[in-house]
């Protein structure tokens, strides 16, 4: 199965597709998760401080690299800097720590989780991002959950653009607009919640497409993503569904099926709006 990679703006690559861990506890189920994952040819997965569980992804990344005789380089890992943890002076003991936890001498994305509603902290928390990246001890820095207002405060008073933002994207939420602000700026889209935590699988459209092409719910809305160039990191502890959720290389939606996708959209988010998230 040949997957598909995509390109940041400063020549580094991303797997198009990974697994997310959000709401997995810190538990061998963690573990097994990452480890079933990378032994069936994932090789990207996201973490994140505030998800509590980077020392069992860290041991899933371990276990997994050995069984599939893989090597560390071979693997893109993503965790992020939580809100707590902003600022100039807590950056790099943060990063720190999360790399200890997942037991990685670097990780291939750091993100900045949310905006906040201090965006002269988030220059000043970007900035010592940019030490990192420049010090050689992350591969490449990015954000999540960044609205054009957000993205066009830290360009104006920072100097090294984000190369991702991570945002909640599903049909219900297709977030056009910021997508092509992205395009335009050349970062890469990242959707979370893809699924809508299973949500969106009990759609009459997407179940409509699913069996026109022999495929299921879920692997119709990944394969939206991928055809409309956005990484995508859906979540799965089971293993069936692991593989499941992967399978989706080898067809293409057509353009009357996207379009019919494309035309869910209703705004509608599961999760908090970013314009308003203080982390409380
Ligand atoms: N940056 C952010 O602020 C942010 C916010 C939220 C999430 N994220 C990231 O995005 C990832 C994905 O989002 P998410 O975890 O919120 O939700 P999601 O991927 O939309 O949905 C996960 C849910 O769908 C189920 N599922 C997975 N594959 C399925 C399949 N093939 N058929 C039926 N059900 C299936 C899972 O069940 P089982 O696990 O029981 O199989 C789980 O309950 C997160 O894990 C995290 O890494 C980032």
């Amino acid at each position: 199965m040949t997957q598909k990679t995509i390109e940041f703006y400063n020549g580094n690559t991303i797997p198009a597709l990974g697994l997310g861990t959000f709401r997995v506890d810190n538990s061998d189920e963690c573990k097994e998760a990452v480890k079933h994952a990378i032994i069936s040819g994932y090789r990207h997965i996201d973490t994140a401080k505030v998800y509590e569980n980077e020392e069992m992804v860290g041991q899933g990344i371990k276990e997994g690299l050995a069984e599939a005789g893989l090597n560390r380089e071979d693997l893109f890992i993503t965790t992020k800097l939580w809100m707590s943890d902003y600022g100039r002076e807590s950056v790099q003991a943060a990063y720190e720590a999360s790399l200890q936890r997942l037991g990685l001498d670097y990780v291939d994305l750091y993100l900045i989780h949310w905006p906040g509603i201090d965006s002269a902290l988030i220059v000043e928390t970007w900035k010592a991002m940019e030490a990192l990246y420049n010090e050689g001890k992350v591969k490449n820095i990015g954000v999540s959950n960044f609205n054009v207002n957000h993205l066009e405060d830290l360009l104006k008073a920072t100097s090294i653009k984000p190369v991702i933002n991570q945002i909640e994207c599903h049909p219900y939420m297709t977030q056009t607009e910021l997508r092509s602000y992205l395009k335009a700026q050349n970062i890469v889209a990242q959707s979370w919640s893809p699924l809508m935590n299973g949500q969106i699988l009990e759609d009459e459209v997407v179940k409509e497409i699913a069996n026109e092409l022999g495929k299921t719910p879920a692997q119709v809305i990944i394969r939206w993503n991928v055809d409309e160039e956005i990484v995508v990191i859906p979540k799965s502890v089971t293993p069936s569904r692991i593989e499941e959720n992967l399978n989706v290389f080898d067809f293409e939606l057509s353009e009357n099926q996207l379009a019919r996708l494309n035309d869910l959209n209703k705004d509608e988010r599961i999760g908090p709006d970013p314009a308003e998230f203080s982390g409380q």
